[in-house]
């Protein structure tokens, strides 16, 4: 009744455990901020409204607001112009329209394991055969040189990477980036860098690859940095002429962004960015508070997360990640399991630190004992 390629798609691990949650139970699965997104902004989605911007609007978005994106990414690439960006129904749709602007039908794309949950499925529904490289705990989660050059052939099209990463918190540093980007230069690949975390940082800066190769297209959004995961609203910026190929595809898929909220987000754009300092503030500190009480529970290896809003701890316990987080499920607190991020992310939970300090107290406490039963062999 359906085309083969539906076959080849789930729906997500992070969503299966949240829609089986019980009511009530502690929310440290969904990556959303617990934020609002800045008064401004939301008195200006309704003055746009009710000002008649309720209408059809250029494909590739308002222009004004293409400008000011454009001129926040001048510092990267002084040449950036408004034919760069493209205003996308979040950084979601900005992947789907990059995987069908770039990936044929036989290519092989080089995904993150684990990496967030939209890469493979894309590249599989565009005909395409995601190459998964390997992120682990032992390398700080850093992609590893050596393999990637083992893992290009001729058939390879683009690679996808993710700094700071969802799920495991890691930044690359700029040097690697350098590399990632020669590298990708030496085999005729497409970089496509997923960026939406790239003001969520807390170790020094995330270096975009924006200006660091010309064939490289960033994924960027305003759910995560503006709170309004529920807006569905992010960009891509792209040379000029992969620009117009990919709205090409936009265009097929959306028509246009929504109008009114894009007028919102360049009230909050113009308003600066104070409300995000104040959030990443706040998530500092609760980074420093989850990583201090993870640290003391039996049975996980921490790595500190410099970026996003995530925690990727390994387990020792012989069970699976869909096990340990049915368990935790069981207890009241939400987790997502690893394995919804790929192979590697076997043996490890993510969770979002984007949930109230008292929230994470209560749910780290469950896991506690949790862990401590299973170390004592007692809860089965
Ligand atoms: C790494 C990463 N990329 C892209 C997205 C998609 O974000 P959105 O479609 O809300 O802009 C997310 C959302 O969680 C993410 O974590």
């Amino acid at each position: 009744m359906v085309a083969r390629r539906v076959g080849s798609v789930e729906i997500s691990g992070i969503r299966k455990m949240f829609e089986a949650a019980p009511p009530n139970a502690i929310n440290l699965g969904l990556g959303e901020p617990d934020f609002d997104p800045p008064r401004v902004v939301i008195e200006a989605l309704g003055r746009a409204a009710r000002d008649g911007m309720n209408h059809y609007g250029p494909s590739a978005g308002l222009q004004a607001l293409r400008d000011k994106i454009a001129e926040q990414y001048l510092a990267k690439n002084p040449s950036t112009a408004r034919e760069n960006i493209i205003v996308t129904n979040g950084g979601s749709e900005g992947l789907m329209t990059a995987a069908l602007t770039f990936y044929d039908p036989g290519d092989e794309v080089l995904v993150p394991n684990p990496g967030f949950v939209l890469y493979a499925p894309h590249a599989r529904l565009a005909g395409a055969r995601p190459i998964p490289y390997s992120l682990t705990a032992a390398r700080k989660f850093l992609p590893d040189l050596n393999e990637l050059e083992h893992l290009v052939t001729d058939r390879t099209r683009a690679i996808v990477v993710n700094s700071p990463s969802n799920p495991t918190g890691a930044v690359f540093p700029k040097s690697l980036v350098d590399r990632l980007a020669a590298f990708a230069d030496r085999h005729n690949l497409t970089i496509i860098s997923d960026e939406v975390y790239e003001q969520i940082v807390y170790d020094g800066s995330a270096t975009s690859f924006w200006g660091r190769s010309d064939r490289v297209v960033i994924v960027n959004s305003f759910s995560k940095t503006l709170a309004m995961t529920g807006w569905r609203v992010g960009f891509l910026v792209a040379p000029r002429r992969l620009a117009a190929e990919l709205n090409k595809i936009h265009y097929h898929i959306m028509a246009c962004p929504s109008t009114p909220i894009q007028a919102a987000v360049l009230v909050g754009l113009e308003a600066g960015d104070g409300a995000l300092r104040k959030m990443v503030r706040e998530f500092r500190a609760r980074r420093a508070l989850v990583c201090r009480l993870l640290e003391a529970v039996p049975g996980l290896e921490v790595v500190r997360p410099a970026g996003a809003f995530y925690v990727f701890p390994r387990f020792s316990w012989s069970r699976t990640s869909q096990e340990v987080a049915t368990e935790l499920l069981g207890r009241g607190v939400i987790t997502t399991p690893g394995d919804a991020f790929g192979s590697l992310g076997a043996s490890h939970l993510r969770l979002s630190f984007a949930a109230s300090r008292e929230n994470l107290r209560r749910g780290i406490e469950i896991l506690r004992a949790y862990a401590e039963g299973v170390v004592e062999g007692n809860d089965r």
